[in-house]
């Protein structure tokens, strides 16, 4: 059992700290029912003196595992032996300095820098993600998946089941997922299932499933999704030299990404291959900002693990008490109950990290301009830029702070919302197509 000496799996819950075998397939601790990380044994890992030695795996990028954005720092998640690892090719992305977008934000013009996660194979992050969890899948003998997504879980999930030969079923909440997502989903094969109801309904709904049928479970309760989510952050370091940014900032939704950003980060700096952790900031919409709240208002804190669950079971019975189901125009995270709060409230103390909601126009402004000067993103991705802007306002962030924001999700997977911004003049950047009669006289008049 030579791998079980590199990695287990261990509850985060300090009063428990149960260890489990990273053969098994669990998605809770079974002993306390409270979240699983991946701890390793850096001793038997082999871990590179330097982080800038993972540069050598480019030459030998014809290898389809040093070609892999996430697997190409696979000795970071040594969880599980290379005949078993699946890739279709993840983490090609790019990090793009955009000198006119910190412009526009009054920032130092090389200080900001848009990690473009849309140009993963299903065209978000989540793709680094699944490489993780779907070779835990394939080590674990799993013939048959599930999970519950606001859409790019979903055609993440569908996309590696059908490259793994895994039976695949989504779950999504009915009328709550934007067309790109949904016919992904649909066009990769996986059984779609459009439950009547919020993804706080979907994520509770996709559990018991699994539990009941034995289903394997690919939200980011599986602890490693977020193993393949920290190459993210590596992939950052990479791009910047070898360096650390001053901030990192996310979107939030069911956290998955933030606690494994600071899980990455915390390595790192255990490991003495960073010699400081940037900061997080992590964006929520204000019509799903559970997180905000809780510790803005409610002073919600890791407290060395020991976390308030009284404050967050209040806070969930006074949803369900107002039958509050969230909305925003970023549908990506709509999302009241995340699933992984507490470890991003680890994540924020490692990261000293700052968590702040956006509005819907805040959003959608944010996002023409990303199109107008980047490659484009979703609206959940915006709230980066549209959060940032609050950050230099407020003077948490400095002018010459250098800033990594992370685009989770392609321009395309929600045309929707872009159309209607454009198309209705909905904001600062609109910019509507223009009627013109089949005339080129006509036509001519109006190019400008
Ligand atoms: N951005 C995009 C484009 C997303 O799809 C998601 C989450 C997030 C941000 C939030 O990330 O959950 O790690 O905080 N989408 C999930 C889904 C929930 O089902 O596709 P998080």
């Amino acid at each position: 059992m030579a791998m079980r000496d590199v990695a287990l799996q261990k509850c985060i819950n300090p009063g428990c700290a149960a260890e489990f075998d990273c053969r098994q397939s669990l998605f809770k601790c079974p002993h306390c029912g409270d979240l699983l990380d991946i701890q390793y044994n850096w001793d038997k890992a082999a871990v590179p003196g330097k982080l800038s030695d993972f540069a050598n795996r480019w030459a030998s990028r014809d290898k389809p595992l040093d070609f892999s954005g996430v697997w190409r720092f696979r000795d970071l998640l040594d969880f599980c032996p290379d005949n078993h690892k699946v890739t279709i090719g993840e983490g090609q992305t790019i990090l793009q300095q955009n000198r006119a977008i910190a412009e526009h934000l009054g920032m130092k013009p090389d200080c900001l820098f848009l990690q473009y996660e849309g140009l993963n194979p299903s065209g978000s992050f989540k793709d680094n993600g699944m490489a993780a969890a779907f070779s835990h899948a394939v080590m674990v003998g799993a013939t048959s998946c599930a999970c519950a997504s606001t859409g790019n879980t979903s055609a993440s999930v569908a996309l590696y089941a059908h490259s793994c030969g895994l039976k695949c079923t989504v779950f999504i909440g009915s009328g709550r997922i934007a067309f790109g997502k949904l016919s992904q989903a649909m066009d990769y094969g996986a059984q779609t299932i459009q439950i009547k109801g919020d993804f706080d309904d979907c994520m509770r709904q996709v559990q018991a499933v699994c539990m009941e049928l034995g289903l394997y479970l690919l939200n980011s309760l599986n602890p490693f999704r977020l193993e393949g989510q920290k190459t993210i952050m590596y992939r950052i370091i990479e791009a910047l030299g070898w360096d650390v940014p001053d901030w990192i900032v996310v979107p939030g939704g069911n956290l998955g990404n933030s606690s494994a950003f600071g899980k990455a980060f915390l390595e790192l700096k255990q490991l003495g291959l960073i010699d400081r952790v940037p900061r997080l900031a992590i964006i929520n919409a204000t019509g799903a900002d559970t997180l905000t709240d809780l510790v803005n208002n409610k002073k919600l804190t890791w407290n060395n693990g020991q976390v308030n669950q009284k404050i967050i079971d209040d806070y969930y019975a006074d949803l369900t008490a107002r039958h509050f189901s969230p909305h925003t125009c970023a549908s990506a995270i709509e999302i009241s109950r995340p699933v992984n709060l507490k470890k991003c409230l680890r994540a924020i103390d490692v990261c000293h990290g700052v968590v702040l909601a956006v509005t819907d126009q805040e959003i959608c402004d944010a996002k023409a301009l990303i199109g107008k000067f980047g490659l484009g993103c979703e609206p959940a991705s915006a709230a980066t830029i549209a959060g940032l802007k609050h950050l230099l306002a407020d003077g948490v962030v400095a002018k010459d702070d250098r800033v990594a924001c992370v685009l989770t999700g392609h321009a395309l997977k929600d045309p929707n919302v872009t159309v209607n911004y454009h198309k209705d003049n909905q904001g600062q950047f609109s910019n509507p197509p223009i009627e013109a009669p089949n005339d080129l006289a006509e036509i001519i008049k109006l190019i400008r």
